[in-house]
């Protein structure tokens, strides 16, 4: 980190995030976990047997993002991005498609993406934005009923963690930002970091979590205050 390198900057952003933005975040009050059970929509077996209810509950969410727009923390990030000297990746759990609305592009997705979809059958990965039905084809292959929502559900493997591991060994200044850390892998990234000797681990949450103690900083408050005037400080130091 001393001498001519630049430090690097790993974010982890979860529902807190885009809570402000008007994207219904998982836990609490109106979460959206208090009015669907996780079992019924949120995994490989439920798509097994209730596929039409699976559906149902990932094309409300899909149409309720043309509904959103970014607010100031997503914009902060971006600007974070652009003008931070040294490597930077910001990972999100987010499955809304407001970062990269915001101009974001250093960002991996490790949960899926909403206007996504893939097909079981060829494998191939699609943008979607309209409904997704049992019946739908594959525009690829053609085949009907082998689409499925590009969304890493409960028991699966989250996408790029080779790349976040790699990530996580080296980062000097580690992010998250409304997270309630109960989700693992991500719910580790930052005991991660720290074990591999990063000394800056700042959490930006309304609240303390469960993950709060391996933090060496608290910044409490809403997102669209707290990021904007962290990404300030930060870009004024560096
Ligand atoms: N500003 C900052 N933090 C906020 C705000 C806000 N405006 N609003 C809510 N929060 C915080 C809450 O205090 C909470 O700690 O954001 C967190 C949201 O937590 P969850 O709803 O559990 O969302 P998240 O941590 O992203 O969930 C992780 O769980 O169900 C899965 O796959 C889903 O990616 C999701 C994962």
């Amino acid at each position: 980190m001393a001498g001519l390198t630049h430090p690097s900057l790993v974010i982890l952003s979860g529902a807190g995030l885009s809570a402000e933005s008007g994207v219904a975040t998982f836990r609490g009050a109106d979460g959206l976990w208090e009015g669907h059970r996780i079992e019924d929509v949120a995994t490989p077996e439920a798509f097994k047997t209730q596929p039409e209810l699976v559906h149902r509950f990932y094309n409300m969410r899909r149409a309720s993002l043309k509904t959103v727009e970014p607010n100031a923390a997503h914009d902060a990030l971006v600007r974070l991005e652009r003008e931070w000297p040294g490597p930077f990746l910001h990972i999100t759990q987010n499955v809304d498609d407001l970062n990269e609305r915001a101009g974001a592009r250093k960002l991996l997705h490790m949960h899926g993406q909403l206007r996504q979809v893939r097909c079981t059958w060829c494998r191939a990965v699609l943008t979607w934005d309209g409904d997704l039905e049992t019946s739908s084809a594959c525009p690829e292959c053609a085949r009907a009923g082998k689409l499925r929502p590009d969304i890493v559900w409960f028991g699966e493997m989250p996408y790029y963690i080779d790349e976040i591991m790699r990530a996580l060994e080296t980062v000097d200044i580690f992010l998250c930002i409304g997270t309630s850390g109960v989700v693992y892998p991500a719910a580790g990234f930052a005991r991660l970091a720290a074990e591999h000797g990063c000394a800056r681990l700042i959490e930006m949450n309304l609240e303390r979590t469960g993950i709060s103690d391996h933090f060496t900083e608290q910044r409490h408050g809403a997102a669209t205050v707290v990021v904007p005037a962290l990404v300030g400080e930060l870009l004024s130091a560096s």
